[in-house]
């Protein structure tokens, strides 16, 4: 199982547990988890609001695509720890992940 501690914009904190080769995005998986996201353009890094902070264990995702850089650029609220959920695919190597959700409630 992949364990990813999500804090939500309340500060309440869960884990979410994923089976390994379920091969969603983080936007994908906390949709389904009830997240309140909105994803307007549907994983697409062109809406920004699946805006996620990285608050440890980040050490094996990906760089960021220049168009995830330039979208997150966008957001005044963004700093280096930022990433597009939709952006960041899941896999075993990212157990432990520990996020915060950012993105906006408004598109
Ligand atoms: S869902 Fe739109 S940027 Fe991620």
């Amino acid at each position: 199982m992949i364990h990813i501690r999500v804090e939500d914009r309340d500060g309440s904190v869960q884990t979410v547990e994923i089976p390994e080769d379920i091969n969603l995005s983080l936007m994908e998986v906390l949709k389904a988890s009830e997240y309140n996201i909105l994803a307007t353009c549907g994983g697409m890094a062109l809406c920004a609001t699946c805006h996620v902070e990285i608050l440890s264990n980040g050490g094996n995702l990906h760089e960021p695509s220049d168009e995830e850089l330039d979208m997150l650029d966008t957001l005044p609220d963004a700093d280096t720890n930022s990433r597009l959920a939709c952006q960041i695919r899941l896999d075993e190597n990212l157990d432990g992940l520990h996020v915060k959700i950012k993105g906006s409630l408004q598109s």
